[in-house]
C-alpha cells in the first residue's frame, strides 16, 4: 500500500511535467504569445495555471508520502469538502490568469480607467472578464477559510496557514488592482497561490490518512 501510493504520487507528478511542457511547447508552437488576443490564449492560458496547480499538488502529495511512514485513504465525510475546496481553487486560479492576461495585453493608465473599462460593453472580452477573479477568490476564499476552521482540530497550523494565506492574499490582489500590477506584486501574489494550493493539499492528506499511520507531529 505505501509502496505504490509512493509510486503512484511520483508518476502522477512526472506526467504533470509532461503535460506543463507540452503546453508550454503549445503555446509557442501556436504563436500564442506577444499580443496574440485569441480566444484560444484565453483558454490555453488557465488551462496552463490550472495543470501547474496540478503539478504543485501531486508535487506535494508525493512529498508528504515520502517524508514518513504515512498513507492515505480517499474515504469519510470530508471528500466533498476538500474536492469542493479544490474547485475553488481552480476557479481562483483560471480567472486569476485571465485576469493577469488581460493586464499584459491591455494595461491601464488609471485605477479610474481600468475599472471603467471593465463595465464597458465595448471593451475587449478579455477585460471585461477580469472583474470574475476577484468575485470567485473572495467567495472560494471564505469557504477555503471557514471550512479549515471548521476542522482546525486535526491540523491547526495548517488551518492557521490556510485561513492567513487567504487573507493576506486578498490584500495583495486589492494592492494590484490599485497599483496597476507592478511586477514585485504580481509574483508576490502568485507565490501565495501556490502556496495556499500546497497548504490546502497538506490539509486534505493530513484529513485523509489512515489511522494507523498517523504520527503524533502537529501540523
Ligand atoms: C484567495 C485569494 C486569491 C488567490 C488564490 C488569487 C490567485 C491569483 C492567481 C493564481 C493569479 C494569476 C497570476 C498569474 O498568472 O501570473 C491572480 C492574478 C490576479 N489577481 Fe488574484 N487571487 C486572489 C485574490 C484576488 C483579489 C481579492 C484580487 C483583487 C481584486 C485579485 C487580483 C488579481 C489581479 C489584478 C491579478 C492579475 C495580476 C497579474 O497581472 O499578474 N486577486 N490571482
Amino acid at each position: 500500500m505505501k509502496g505504490s501510493q509512493r509510486r503512484m504520487a511520483a508518476l502522477t507528478t512526472g506526467v504533470a511535467i509532461i503535460i506543463e511542457a507540452l503546453l508550454g511547447a503549445w503555446l509557442v508552437l501556436a504563436e500564442l504569445v506577444a499580443d496574440d488576443a485569441s480566444v484560444m490564449r484565453a483558454i490555453s492560458v488557465p488551462v496552463h495555471l490550472v495543470n501547474t496547480f496540478f503539478l504543485l499538488g501531486a508535487l506535494t502529495v508525493t512529498a508528504w508520502l515520502l517524508s514518513g511512514d504515512r498513507t492515505f485513504r480517499w474515504q469519510g465525510p470530508d471528500r466533498r469538502m476538500i474536492s469542493l475546496g479544490v474547485l475553488g481553487l481552480v476557479l481562483i486560479g483560471a480567472s486569476g490568469a485571465v485576469t493577469a492576461l488581460a493586464g499584459t495585453l491591455f494595461p491601464s493608465e488609471s485605477f479610474a480607467e481600468g475599472f471603467a473599462r471593465d463595465f464597458d460593453a465595448t471593451s475587449h472580452f478579455l477585460t471585461r472578464l477580469r472583474i470574475l477573479h476577484p468575485i470567485v477568490a473572495i467567495l472560494s476564499g471564505v469557504y477555503l477559510m471557514t471550512q479549515a476552521q471548521r476542522r482546525k482540530d486535526v491540523a491547526p497550523r495548517l488551518a492557521t496557514s490556510i485561513t492567513g494565506l487567504v487573507a493576506v492574499q486578498w490584500g495583495v490582489g486589492f494592492l494590484n488592482v490599485v497599483t496597476l500590477t507592478p511586477l514585485a506584486a504580481q509574483v508576490i501574489h502568485l507565490l501565495l497561490a501556490d502556496l495556499l494550493l500546497v497548504a490546502w493539499v497538506l490539509f486534505a492528506t493530513e484529513l485523509m490518512q489512515d489511522a494507523d499511520s498517523r504520527d503524533s507531529v502537529e501540523v
